[in-house]
């Protein structure tokens, strides 16, 4: 028998502006698609942004519908839209933030939505970094989805 852990590596900013421009913009693209977002329900307005190794990006927001489980993340809806316009662009980085009442807050991936972000690592055999917005304003930066879900579910078929 052998104890073992995990540790999770990520970095801190204090505020949007202390981002790279890169990631700052990305995160602002992300602060836009969440006011588009469909999420009568919840009201939890989730905005995504990613960032393709050509520089494109891809935007996306929460999808609600009335039959609750047929709505998709922000994430996975930027992701899946990723996917399928630009099936060869490896996605390099995802931005993500909450918005309710007006204001901007927290937002990071759910489980389902770690697990999809794997799988894109695994297929272009490169990790993403993550941005996610916090309270306050800060900035949490972790580079790679796989310490954010591990043993995530993997067939090794
Ligand atoms: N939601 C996201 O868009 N991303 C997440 O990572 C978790 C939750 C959405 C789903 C639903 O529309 C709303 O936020 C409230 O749960």
């Amino acid at each position: 028998m052998e104890n073992r852990k995990l540790i999770i590596d990520y970095a801190e900013y204090d505020s949007l502006a202390e981002l790279p421009n890169d990631a700052r913009q990305l995160m602002e693209r992300a602060m836009e698609a969440a006011r588009n977002a469909y999420a009568p329900y919840s009201n939890f307005h989730v905005g995504a942004a990613v960032r393709l190794a050509d520089n494109t990006i891809v935007i996306g927001n929460n999808q609600e519908n009335l039959a609750y489980p047929s709505g998709l993340c922000g994430e996975r809806v930027a992701l899946f839209s990723a996917s399928a316009q630009h099936p060869d662009q490896p996605v390099t980085a995802l931005a993500v933030v909450g918005l309710h009442n007006g204001e901007y807050c927290e937002a990071s991936p759910c489980g389902a939505c770690r697990q999809v972000m794997i799988e894109y690592e695994q297929k272009y055999g490169r990790e993403m970094t993550l941005l996610c917005y916090l309270a306050g304003g800060k900035i949490r930066q972790i580079r790679g989805a796989k310490s954010l879900l591990p043993f995530s579910f993997d067939t090794k078929l």
